[in-house]
């Protein structure tokens, strides 16, 4: 089994379970066009966060990591009316994209996009006392996952979901003597998530995926009451 069969599975559960979406398409048409890299969510992957988020009863999400939108349209259609995203990217010409691409998806009243550095605008956010948030998704660069995600659960409220991206890196999680730091950021988050979970703050489990994205996982914690 190998990428071919991942890839036909995905265009296969596409073409059973998804709409044709022209939004969505154009959003990715769009990032494309603007040389953003092609590293958005499989629309597999995205449904989940979406249901996820639909079936936890989200009504505040906080995205780290806004690249050109697609993930963010999806978290948005999950809301209700009064609901808000607010995502965080680094390069404001990734922003703007982003920006356009919420637009032509109507949504873009239920998003903002903070453009910085993402560790800055995590502080800013707890110093303004921003949350809490219902969910939160960590989709950003890898090696700065853990801070991430500490500063995520200063804006979790007691019972939230914080969802992370990318932990399994073609299982190189599992590698200790990895010397990639995207792979060293992952496994210094599974140290902390040890670590506060020992501590009774979080549980969580990582899953492993393959999809047209090749082998990688996500992470599931939840924030405990
Ligand atoms: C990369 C980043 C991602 O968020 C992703 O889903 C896949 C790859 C990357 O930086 O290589
Ligand atoms: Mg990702």
């Amino acid at each position: 089994m190998s990428q071919s069969s991942w890839d036909a599975v995905d265009a296969y559960v596409q073409e059973q379970l998804f709409e044709p979406d022209a939004t969505l398409d154009d959003a990715l048409a769009a990032s494309a066009a603007a040389g953003l890299p092609p590293i958005a969510l499989t629309a597999s992957q995205a449904k989940l966060l979406h249901l996820i988020a639909r079936a936890h009863g989200a009504r505040s999400v906080l995205e780290v990591g806004t690249l050109g939108g697609y993930s963010t349209i999806w978290l948005a259609r999950a809301l209700p009316p009064d609901g808000r995203v607010i995502s965080l990217e680094l390069h404001e010409s990734y922003a703007e994209v982003a920006n356009a691409n919420v637009a032509r998806a109507g949504v873009a009243g239920l998003i903002e996009i903070i453009v910085g550095p993402a560790g800055d605008s995590l502080r800013e956010l707890v110093s303004r006392d921003a949350g809490p948030f219902d969910l939160i998704f960590i989709d950003a660069d890898k090696q700065s996952t853990p801070e991430y995600f500490e500063q995520a659960l200063a804006l979790a409220r007691p019972g939230a979901l914080i969802i992370t991206d990318n932990v399994v890196r073609d299982g190189a999680l599992a590698d200790a003597s990895s010397e990639d730091p995207r792979v060293l950021g992952m496994r210094r988050f599974h140290d902390l998530l040890a670590r506060e979970s020992r501590q009774g703050r979080v549980s969580a489990t990582t899953i492993q995926t393959v999809g047209a994205k090749g082998y990688d996982g996500f992470t599931l914690a939840l924030v405990e009451r």
